[in-house]
């Protein structure tokens, strides 16, 4: 099946014009609303979209071959690999208890079977800091991309990729579990299927697999293999059976190493609403979702929820009429009405409803170049966060994508995400109001 794992955004502005343009309002900001004690409160971020020259991964080479979908290269993306520091620091004064991050496979095992203990060792001081400033570390260990000779050997379409995964998994967690706060195994491996179930994705998507297709087949030229598959393959359905081992392998493997680390698999969860009467919502979610949760409940201690969007699906009848426009949205925005902050509340009350397991928010965010609009955001989604804890959702936290403007895949720096903004030269951070304002509510536990 034809979708690129890292294109959520890219298939709804493909669809966008259909049915999607309906979406509901959003969510009122709360006042004086208290969360859990122990609650943590965190910022999001990867490190293929951080670090900045990540040359051993996958990605790299899609990146720099032709041709690509990519819009620029990574390059040297935000240099957190050397300004790691500066970022805990920040995001620790800013008022967050968590930092997720991830650790990077490429650079850990950049061949097979041959492990780096400076990576290991490099990756250790990242998690030493968080402890320095009060922040607990919540760590990926993948979150996208994996080293080269992985996608050489077919990456997760290859039968043993669940044993090599879970290989890296066990060596890594060895030498750096005893540090985490939490453990996620993958980060959304479902989101090429999730993105299927998008109305009008099916043309947008037939339209891309040529292009996937021949973005890979000139990656595996270029690295002088038969094979090169990465997350963005274009057939997702020969890398699931793959992909669902290796999160039941992953947590065998790291809970090997410290059997009490809290450890769960990162779901990209669209928030699917009835858009008519008749809609056939509950099956498609079921479609979409059901392979997944039962495998985070399975192996898991929590499900990691990672929601951005509200999509409704239509039936034959009448539609419901539509919502009124998102407030801030720059103009020709045709994802606008998609971003509504109570998407957030309907994703983990779904996702509890099915799984019963506690829900750890590990990504939600907004793509804004207007950060008023980001504000505006938060305040809903935690709105609806607390809501949903108040009717006995038990979430342990919410992490928000992303700390930093980074960078967004085949759609480079163009899009704002960041809660920080990153001068592209100089790496010069500068907070936004968001950030001031999402650390003073994580300061105070309260919204
Ligand atoms: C991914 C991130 C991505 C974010 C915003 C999530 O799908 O985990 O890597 O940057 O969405 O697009």
């Amino acid at each position: 099946m034809p979708f690129s794992t890292m294109t959520r955004r890219t298939v709804l502005a493909g669809a966008a014009g259909t049915a999607l343009a309906a979406a509901t309002g959003a969510g009122a900001a709360g006042q004086g609303k208290a969360f859990p004690k122990g609650f943590l409160w965190g910022v999001a971020t990867a490190g293929h979209q951080i670090e900045g020259n990540e040359t051993n991964s996958d990605y790299w080479v899609l990146e720099n071959v032709k041709p690509t979908v990519f819009a620029e290269r990574s390059g040297d993306a935000c240099d957190s690999y050397h300004r790691y520091e500066e970022d805990i620091a920040l995001l620790a004064r800013l008022g967050f208890n968590t930092y997720r991050f991830s650790i990077q496979w490429s650079r850990i095992e950049p061949d097979r079977g041959s492990f780096s203990n400076a990576e290991l060792d490099y990756y250790k001081r990242v998690i030493e800091c968080c402890h320095r400033h009060g922040v607990k570390p919540a760590v990926t260990f993948f979150h996208g991309t994996a080293p080269i000779w992985f996608a050489a050997a077919g990456g997760w379409t290859n039968p043993d990729a669940p044993e090599l995964f879970a290989g890296f998994c066990s060596t890594a967690a060895k030498a750096l579990a005893e540090g985490m706060a939490f453990a996620f195994t993958i980060n959304e491996p479902q989101v090429a299927k999730a993105v299927r179930f998008i109305p009008g994705a099916e043309a947008y998507a037939d339209k891309q697999r040529e292009a996937m297709a021949a973005m890979h087949a000139a990656a595996a030229k270029s690295v002088g293999s038969d094979r090169f598959s990465t997350m963005d393959d274009p057939d997702y359905d020969r890398m699931e059976p793959q992909l669902l081992a290796a999160h039941r392998q992953a947590c065998v493997a790291i809970k090997a190493e410290r059997g009490d680390l809290p450890t769960g698999v990162c779901l990209a969860i669209m928030d699917f609403e009835p858009g008519s009467k008749d809609s056939p919502y509950e099956d498609l979610r079921k479609n979409a979702y059901s392979a997944w949760l039962e495998a985070g409940a399975a192996a898991g201690d929590f499900i990691g929820v990672q929601t951005y969007h509200l999509i409704r699906i239509p039936g034959k009848g009448t539609p419901f009429p539509p919502l009124p426009p998102t407030p801030f949205a720059e103009p020709g925005d045709a994802i606008a009405g998609l971003q509504q902050p109570e998407a957030l509340r309907n994703a983990v009350e779904y996702v509890y409803a099915q799984t019963k397991k506690p829900i750890l928010v590990t990504e939600n965010g907004i793509e804004a170049d207007n950060d008023a609009r980001r504000v505006w955001y938060i305040d809903g989604a935690l709105a609806g966060l607390h809501e949903a804890i108040a009717k006995g959702v038990p979430v342990l936290g919410y992490t928000h994508w992303s700390l930093l403007d980074n960078f967004e895949w085949e759609r480079g720096y163009k899009p704002k995400f960041g809660l920080i903004a990153v001068d592209r030269t100089t790496f010069k951070r500068t907070p936004k109001p968001s950030a001031t304002h999402l650390g003073r509510i994580a300061r105070a536990n309260r919204i």
